[in-house]
């Protein structure tokens, strides 16, 4: 196997249902690389632990007893792109399961300074400790790294924090938790319209969560964006194979008092080429206290978060708001994901 950016193209050049091969081991997943590597199945399992998790540590006794159970267990946070939610409820998630932590989060203090590739780093991180939690800019990085390290080094769990424009994995986990929370009592997650609003052509959140939503039955969805901010192609395409109604629109008022679930988005501009997102109005793809009057009292709104102006702080005290409350969900979600992925959720049962 050689090291190189041209070995990195021929492996993200192959389908992904080849490369999710990779990713499980005796029919269990391993590698957490892409959202719809979670079968519906997975999901409840892990709904039903991060449950357990959160139920958990309103007590001290059950604080104690999650520390316990992965104490011999160190996890490396390795993040060449910012992030505040994703970096710091890993670690939470981490501390919460007992784990001791390392992290690289500006790569100029680390040895890539002196000009040590990304690959040997992420194989020195597999020498030190258990599972590396990462995030980079590079679209399917992480990926590779996966496979390096299955083919050629120690071999460690890896899971994606975000990979460029394409995967956030366990954002769309934290975001079906919090979407099967918000509907327990009314058929949980199917049944539904959701909404996406915003840049949805270049959001990782969105595509992995479409992506992960897209298995449950009889939902409906409406992509409501700037015509160039519109969802990618293949995106509609595996939309349509599985038989999921769409709706394109760039006039959010249209679908407000349609949809059960609203999911805002920023403008990804940190993606622009050419200033491409310069000239957008983004105020028509903003919820104000104004607008968010036409939505359903049962509806929820949801956002992965940074904010800029797509949502007023003055909507955050209304009930339907649950984006707060989105992002506290990922810390007992990646906990789950951590006890399931060390295999040792079984023994929440001894508590
Ligand atoms: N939602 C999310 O990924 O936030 P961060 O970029 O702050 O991690």
């Amino acid at each position: 196997m050689e090291y190189s950016l041209k070995s990195f193209e021929e492996y993200f050049a192959q389908s992904e249902v080849i490369r999710m091969n990779h990713y499980h081991v005796d029919g269990r997943l391993k590698h957490v690389m892409l959202s719809h590597q979670f079968s519906i199945q997975l999901l409840e399992e892990l709904f039903d632990i991060a449950d357990r998790v959160k139920e958990m540590t309103r007590k001290t006794n059950g604080i104690e007893f999650l520390k316990s159970l992965l104490g011999h267990k160190k996890a490396m946070l390795y993040f060449t792109q910012p992030s505040t939610r994703t970096f710091l409820s890993f670690l939470t998630a981490c501390q919460m399961v007992g784990m001791d932590t390392g992290e690289v989060r500006d790569p100029s203090l680390s040895s890539e300074y002196k000009g040590e590739s990304q690959e040997d780093g992420v194989r020195v991180f597999s020498s030190y400790f258990d599972i590396i939690i990462m995030r980079d800019p590079k679209p399917g990085f992480c990926e590779y790294m996966a496979y390096l390290l299955d083919n050629t080094g120690r071999s460690v769990p890896i899971l994606n924090g975000g990979s460029g424009k394409d995967q956030h994995p366990t954002q769309a986990l934290l975001d079906l938790y919090t979407i099967h929370r918000s509907f327990q009592q009314k058929d949980g997650i199917r049944k539904k319209r959701y909404a996406f609003v915003g840049d949805l052509l270049r959001g990782r959140a969105v595509r992995s969560s479409v992506m992960l939503l897209s298995q449950y039955k009889d939902i409906e969805m409406d992509f409501v964006a700037p015509s160039s901010f519109q969802i990618a192609e293949d995106l509609e395409k595996i939309l349509h194979n599985q038989g999921v109604k769409i709706n394109k629109t760039d006039k959010l008022e249209s679908v407000l008092s349609k949809v059960d679930c609203i999911y805002m988005t920023r403008i990804q501009d940190e993606y622009d080429l050419t200033g491409e997102s310069n000239n957008i109005d983004y105020s028509q793809f903003s919820l104000t206290t104004e607008n968010v009057k036409k939505m359903k009292p049962s509806s929820i709104i949801l956002h992965p978060l940074p904010r800029r102006n797509e949502i007023s702080p003055n909507v955050d005290a209304d009930p339907r708001a649950m984006y707060w409350r989105q992002l506290r969900n990922g810390v007992y979600i990646r906990a789950a994901l951590l006890l399931y992925v060390f295999n040792v959720a079984h023994r929440l049962d001894e508590y």
